[in-house]
């Protein structure tokens, strides 16, 4: 039997490079690459009406239930597998923007929410969590014009969100590490893999 891979998530606002840092993660560690919401065939349509602009209406509870769901079924069908045959997954976004969008920003209980993700998931949390910050103006400016349904949700639920990671964050720092996104891509990037490397051992 191969050794269980590691389960690294990258979390963030937007703008704050996680994708891109996700991506050259993914190549160094040759690991398998996926995200929320969306990583599976089911989860592409939930993503549409989570997304879609074109959702009205949709509760907070609503969009809660939808985020677990697509989680459900991203660690059945994608990310359990993949760690259980000895490949190491990294994951851009997980139950952490549950907490910081639909807890903080959204206004439900954080603690309410985190549970949902938690039986939607079997209890998997990630062996790290990589946490990329960025000043507001700088999401602003590297977002520009396109929004989905939930970026376009204003600057003080984003800044709800932004706290919610960092309260996150500071709850366990064991398993979270921040990660000033604002240095140039490859600064960056130096910074995600010595915390791989510190925190999970991992020879990168
Ligand atoms: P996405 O297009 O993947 O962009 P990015 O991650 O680069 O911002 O957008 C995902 C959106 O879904 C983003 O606005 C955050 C939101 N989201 C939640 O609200 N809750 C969740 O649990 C997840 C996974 C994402």
């Amino acid at each position: 039997m191969p050794s269980r891979g590691k389960f690294i998530v990258l979390e963030g606002g937007e703008g704050s490079g996680k994708s891109t840092q996700a991506a050259l993660l993914t190549a160094v560690l040759d690991a398998v690459l996926t995200r929320e919401p969306g990583g599976t065939a089911v989860g592409a349509q939930l993503r549409e009406v989570l997304l879609g602009r074109g959702t009205t209406g949709l509760s907070d509870r609503t969009e809660a239930l939808l985020m677990a769901a697509d989680r459900a079924q991203h660690v059945a069908e994608v990310v359990e597998p993949a760690l259980a045959a000895g490949r190491h997954v990294v994951c851009d976004r997980y139950l952490g923007s549950s907490v910081a969008y639909q807890g903080h920003g959204r206004g439900l209980d954080p603690d309410e929410v985190r549970g949902l993700s938690l039986w939607a998931t079997a209890g998997l949390l990630p062996d790290l969590v990589v946490l990329l910050t960025v000043p507001a103006e700088v999401s602003a400016r590297r977002t520009g014009g396109a929004r989905d349904r939930i970026e376009d949700a204003g600057t003080a639920f984003h800044q709800r969100v932004a706290d919610g990671f960092a309260v996150q964050a500071a709850a366990d720092p064991d398993r979270w590490v921040v990660v000033d996104g604002t240095g140039t891509k490859d600064q960056v990037a130096e910074e995600v893999l010595a915390a791989v490397r510190d925190r999970l051992g991992l020879d990168v």
